[in-house]
């Protein structure tokens, strides 16, 4: 039977202690009773779009990799070699002739069984090559987002969906439209805070005065579909630049329409007129994550976008990864953060300074706003539902 989900809150209240966004055991207890059978967004169906392509993933402490087998059929393993556990694949790629570890050549079907390994009959006279194979995990597919789950049996993508694509679907498709560089943000708060943040539509005109500018809290509201979070904005923002770029055909941003899914635990999607977006949110510490994002554009404006500085791009900060990802920290900017232009970065900078409190004596999470910050109060359900806090090993944790 499904399990019961938290429904919409009627107050907005802050449940969570400061502990757990800052200590190692309630990290550890998220990792182990969420994230070990979280969904996550892993790439998009045209990533591997081919037998043999391959696209690594982190969900949790858990690293992934999605690949499309022989017979077409998208799977989900565990990136962990089974001789000395070594990650097997980096980055994207094809891997048609066997997904190969780099360490000792070990070599594995694309239906993850283990086809062979040097000096075998030597080395290994007792190894049955059938008895060992890749850790599977599972995988779903909505619109064109392959999301994966390190859970062999969890629960059905389907019903952790909650219904969302006959509510509430994006109409955009990366088909048409061409990806920006992928940015990693490193940030140095818990990965709870960025999510609520992402979930709070209170501070958009205020934050973000220079970039989003809106929309208003009275121009937007929220839905809970399942546990997932659906903003919806009364009509496209305030955002003058907006005008600058190419509508992305189909999309209409007049009305009351959705704009941002947040998928519980830490993925969401961002579909706006002229762009798409997704993303995830990768706790790596109690007080580190990052966020992950990837960005489509129409075609002419991917080009344009690297030459200029505007709200959703970061041209011109951070540095490039060997894999082509745009890493951006706070401490590598070359001015202020909320000169930035880039509204994530704006959203990473008073993350940083909400973690940098959270350890004092005197810090509280006061009044919370009607209606808008109730959506905080959901997703800390939700939280709560997973790692509730009169267990022992919570008390343990404060
Ligand atoms: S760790 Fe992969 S082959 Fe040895
Ligand atoms: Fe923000």
């Amino acid at each position: 039977m499904a399990r019961p989900v938290p429904r919409k809150p009627e107050i907005a209240e802050q449940l969570l202690p400061p502990a757990a966004y800052l200590s190692d055991a309630w990290f550890e207890r998220e990792q182990r009773e969420l994230f070990s059978r979280a969904w996550s967004f892993a790439c998009t169906t045209p990533d591997v779009s081919e037998p043999g392509d391959y696209l690594v993933v982190q969900v949790g402490r858990y690293p992934m990799f999605v690949i499309r087998d022989r017979d077409g059929e998208l799977r989900a393993y565990h990136n962990i070699c089974r001789h000395r556990g070594t990650q097997v694949l980096e980055g994207k790629g094809n891997q048609r002739h066997g997904i190969v570890c780099r360490y000792h050549t070990w070599t594995y079907n694309l239906d993850g069984s283990l086809r062979g390994l040097p000096k075998h009959a030597e080395l290994f006279p007792d190894l049955d090559v059938k008895r060992i194979g890749l850790h599977k995990g599972s995988l779903g597919v909505l619109g064109d987002l392959v999301f994966v789950n390190p859970d062999p049996d969890p629960e059905p993508f389907a019903d952790w969906l909650g219904g969302i694509e006959g509510t509430h679907m994006w109409p955009h498709r990366v088909a048409g439209l061409s990806e920006k560089r992928p940015i990693r943000y490193d940030i140095a708060c818990n990965w709870k805070l960025f999510c609520e943040n992402a979930m709070d539509g209170y501070h958009l005109s205020y934050l973000h005065d220079k970039t989003l500018m809106g929309p208003d809290s009275m121009r937007q509201d929220w839905d809970a579909v399942g546990r997932h979070w659906v903003f919806i904005s009364f009509g496209e923002s305030a955002n003058r630049q907006d005008t600058q770029y190419s509508p992305i055909p189909g999309v209409d941003a007049s009305g009351r329409h959705p704009v941002v899914w947040q998928f519980f635990p830490n993925s969401g999607v961002l579909g706006t007129s002229i762009f798409f977006s997704a993303y995830t949110i990768v706790p790596v510490a109690p007080e580190r994550c990052y966020l992950e994002l990837r960005t489509w554009m129409m075609p002419m404006e991917t080009q344009r976008e690297e030459k200029r500085v505007r709200p959703s791009g970061s041209s011109g900060h951070g540095t490039i990864m060997p894999d082509g990802k745009r890493l951006i920290s706070i401490p590598t900017l070359s001015g202020h953060a909320m000169d930035s232009l880039d509204f994530q970065i704006e959203d990473m900078w008073i993350c940083e300074r909400q973690q940098g409190a959270l350890r004092s004596p005197r810090f509280q999470v006061g009044p919370l706003a009607a209606r808008v910050e109730t959506a905080l109060t959901f997703f800390q359900r939700n939280i709560l539902d997973f790692v509730p806090l009169d267990s022992p090993l919570s008390r343990a944790a404060e």
